[in-house]
């Protein structure tokens, strides 16, 4: 019998803590008017003694709340960060084991702000082999404890915070198309948590943990190879901007958006936006937007809208999905 898989139930969590661009403009030398007319961000949240895993179990636990499912009913549990608690065990597990989701196979995916996507084109692919029943996809980051608090051309953008999604077998197909991307050659306009060699035998490295980018590359790419890879695939995928009801991009840039809403001749309605209060949450940007989408009742959940998922950043990567949803 043919399996598919279908999104359930979404949620999100978001560190209490507020910190405005006013705040920032206090520690360094930047204004919110910069921030505001450069990135759309007026604010972000940020933890004060939370780890990523943290925000991912409030994020597991508040979608078995909802779907008023038991932790033992949950076969597998991905974790999109590139900000985990530690490299083992992985961020996946502690959520795993803090929800007790006992029968549960639980593991991190690292593919940057396009990581929820990719997270949730791998689990799709999981439920389709008719092995597992349900699954949990959660985006969670702590991007603060990897941003350098000096170097105002990144602190100013980035935010913490996690989104998920349950994703339950079905009989019908509601991920209609994917399109999934990297290009590792350009991999150095935008790193972080660099892992230098530190033994006896090889010569020592400087760390690069702090997150650095090349801003201004980074632009260009959104802008030219992500919206025109959007635009083929629609076209591929036998559809038309018109066919999609909703395009959840990751939340980088207000500007972006814009700009990615006017090259593919979409009105700029159909792109909602969270950035504003969040900034850049990386692999959580995309699942705290749909999930805020729900609670707005713009995003039902009952199959009858389509919608179009994008991520894209470090990597490089980037990546689409189409949903009916
Ligand atoms: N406050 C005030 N001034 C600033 C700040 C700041 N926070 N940051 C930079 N500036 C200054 C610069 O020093 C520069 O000054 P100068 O002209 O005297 O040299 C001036 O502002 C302009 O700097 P630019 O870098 O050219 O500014 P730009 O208009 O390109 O905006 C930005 C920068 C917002 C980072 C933009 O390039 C951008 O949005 N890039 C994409 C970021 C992104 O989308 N990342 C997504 C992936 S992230 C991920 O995958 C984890």
């Amino acid at each position: 019998m043919t399996s598919y898989a279908k999104i359930s139930q979404v949620a999100h969590y978001a560190p209490k803590q507020i910190v405005h661009n006013a705040d920032l403009a206090a520690m360094m030398d930047t204004s919110d008017e910069w921030i505001a007319s450069r990135t759309g961000i007026r604010q972000r949240h940020i933890v004060q003694d939370q780890q990523t895993s943290d925000l991912a179990t409030k994020v597991a636990a508040r979608l078995l709340e909802k779907s008023q499912l038991p932790a033992e009913a949950i076969d597998f549990i991905i974790v999109a960060t590139i900000t985990p608690d530690s490299s083992m065990p992985s961020t996946a597990a502690k959520v795993q084991a803090a929800i007790g989701a006992h029968k549960a196979f639980a593991y991190d995916l690292s593919a940057a702000c396009s990581g929820f996507v990719f997270a949730l084109a791998t689990a799709e692919k999981l439920l389709a082999s008719g092995h597992y029943q349900k699954g949990i996809v959660i985006g969670a980051e702590v991007l603060s404890k990897t941003v350098d608090w000096a170097d105002r051309t990144t602190a100013v953008l980035f935010g913490d915070g996690a989104g998920g999604v349950l994703l339950e077998a079905s009989m019908q197909p509601h991920f209609l198309a994917e399109s999934l991307h990297t290009d590792g050659s350009r991999g150095r306009s935008l790193t972080s948590g660099g892992q230098g060699l530190h033994s006896p035998f090889s010569a020592k490295e400087e760390n690069d943990l702090y997150l650095k980018m090349d801003g201004r590359a980074i632009f260009e790419f959104a802008i030219r190879d992500v919206t025109k890879s959007i635009g083929q695939f629609i076209r591929d995928s036998q559809l038309t901007t018109d066919d999609i009801d909703l395009f959840l991009m990751h939340q980088a840039n207000y500007r972006i958006l814009d700009k990615m809403a006017q090259k593919l001749g979409v009105p700029l309605e159909k792109f909602p936006a969270n950035m504003m209060e969040y900034g850049n949450t990386s692999a959580a940007s995309i699942p705290i937007l749909l999930s805020e989408c729900v609670e707005a009742g713009k995003i039902q959940l009952d199959g009858s809208q389509t919608i179009l998922m994008t991520g894209f950043g470090g990597g490089l990567t980037w990546g689409s999905l189409i949903l009916k949803i």
